[in-house]
């Protein structure tokens, strides 16, 4: 029986180990994890996901502290188009993190930025330029455009002298949105080198709606396969979702994937950005305990823990601190359902808002838990110890888990 390192993605004269570590914003996929992955001989990603608050974090920068006392005048005003991001300062909070983890790269493997193009920041286009250019400049092996594919994204930077060196990636979840983007795009002449095809099972954000469970990736995967065949396009596809073992990974790489993108397995890994408490209780949760919901202001449904504190919170918009996810007007579809409730409950101190939550502060929190639908299967990557709780894996465990398992078996750390 194959295993994934009987197989090798090929980027140009570049032979990687066909294992790409998929972007979880904000700061799950850390430097830290990227980093182990490009070692080992793979592709890691960082996230741009609120660069600016995660670099107050990482780099003890102020630019929320900063932004929040620029605009705190505007605190109470529902109408939040007067809160601008600084493009200078959002470029320079890409640049630190860029920077650093590129500096700190070792091996062979490649790092990647996932870029969260719902993050409109009030002025979607800009800031999106602001963060691709910036990236670029600081040496990003390749970027690969998430949530909310951008259909002009690629024009958007075709003048950096490195817009045919870096790699460029998309991620869709269907052959249509595939075919929208190659014909709008074309004017470019540039080619993606890599499109993650994402299917249902993902973590984050999802490319489908609530009736999700109809789709299957694999479906998916050879309907794009053979048109792209059709059409003598030589593009390399990576499926992601709710690929767990190596033995799925090797089922998609003889489907013809060049690679797979997997995410949820290294959510319990040390390396993982998200809080020990919160790796905890990914190990523990049971199926029924995670659910798709729309309460993401995007609009777009996003799977995660139903014990999520997000769920149901009613905290006030913080759009003078974060704003990351106000649109072009200055509106964000939690600052309605806020207004809402507190207008229903004008005695009440702290109001409930279900239907939609402040994705900013509860990212930023990490109180916001998003995981894959196999989430439920991460209690058997591991060992219980005696105070109930599970033992943490290292990034490299889980890769070369990945890389070397067969028969469907998981590898249990030492
Ligand atoms: C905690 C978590 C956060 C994620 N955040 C993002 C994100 O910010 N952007 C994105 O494009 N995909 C995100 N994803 C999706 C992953 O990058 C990946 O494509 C997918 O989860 C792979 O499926 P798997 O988790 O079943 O391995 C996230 C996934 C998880 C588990």
């Amino acid at each position: 029986m194959k295993r994934v390192d009987d197989f090798r993605l090929q980027f140009g004269n570049r032979e990687l180990v066909p294992i790409m570590v998929g972007g979880m914003g904000v700061d799950i996929s850390t430097a830290e994890l990227s980093l182990e992955a490009a070692r080992l001989g793979g592709i890691g990603h960082i996230s741009d996901a609120m660069l600016p608050t995660v670099s107050d974090r990482r780099y003890n920068t102020k630019y929320v502290k900063n932004k929040l006392k620029q605009y705190k005048f505007n605190v109470e005003n529902p109408d939040k188009s007067v809160v601008q991001f600084d493009l200078g300062l959002v470029a320079e909070a890409t640049a630190t993190h860029v920077r650093r983890t590129m500096e700190a790269k070792r091996g062979d493997g490649l790092i990647f930025i996932n870029c969260m193009e719902k993050l409109t920041m009030n002025s979607p286009k800009e800031t999106l330029r602001a963060r691709l250019l910036a990236a670029m400049d600081n040496g990003i092996d390749g970027i690969t455009l998430a949530a909310g594919l951008h259909l002009g994204s690629f024009a958007l930077i075709e003048e950096h002298p490195r817009f045919r060196d870096v790699k460029l990636g998309i991620i869709v979840s269907s052959l249509r949105a595939l075919q929208l983007f190659l014909k709008k795009n074309s004017r470019t002449g540039r080619m993606p080198d890599y499109v993650v095809v994402e299917g249902p099972l993902a973590g984050g954000h999802l490319g489908f709606g609530l009736d999700w469970a109809e789709y299957d990736l694999a479906t998916i995967l050879i309907e794009v396969r053979d048109w792209l065949k059709a059409e003598q396009l030589d593009i390399p596809l990576i499926p992601a979702g709710g690929i767990f073992t190596g033995s799925d990974a090797v089922g998609f790489l003889e489907l013809g994937a060049s690679a797979v993108q997997v995410a949820t397995r290294f959510t319990v890994t040390r390396e993982c950005g998200l809080p020990e408490d919160v790796k905890q209780d990914y190990f523990k949760v049971s199926e029924d305990e995670i659910e798709v919901n729309q309460i993401s202001p995007t609009g777009y449904p996003m799977r995660m823990l139903k014990s999520s504190p997000a769920i149901g919170s009613g905290i006030r918009p913080n759009c003078e601190a974060y704003g990351y996810l106000l649109d072009s007007k200055g509106n964000c579809q939690y600052i309605e359902a806020y207004n809402r409730e507190v207008a229903a409950h004008p005695d009440a101190k702290k109001v409930k808002v279900w239907d939609k939550t402040c994705l900013c502060t509860h990212m930023r929190n990490f109180d916001c838990w998003t995981c894959g639908q196999y989430t439920y299967r991460l209690k058997n990557t591991s060992r219980r110890q005696e105070d109930g709780n599970y033992q943490l894996l290292s990034a490299e465990h889980v890769f070369r888990d990945y890389q070397f398992s067969t028969d469907g078996r998981i590898a249990l750390p030492e």
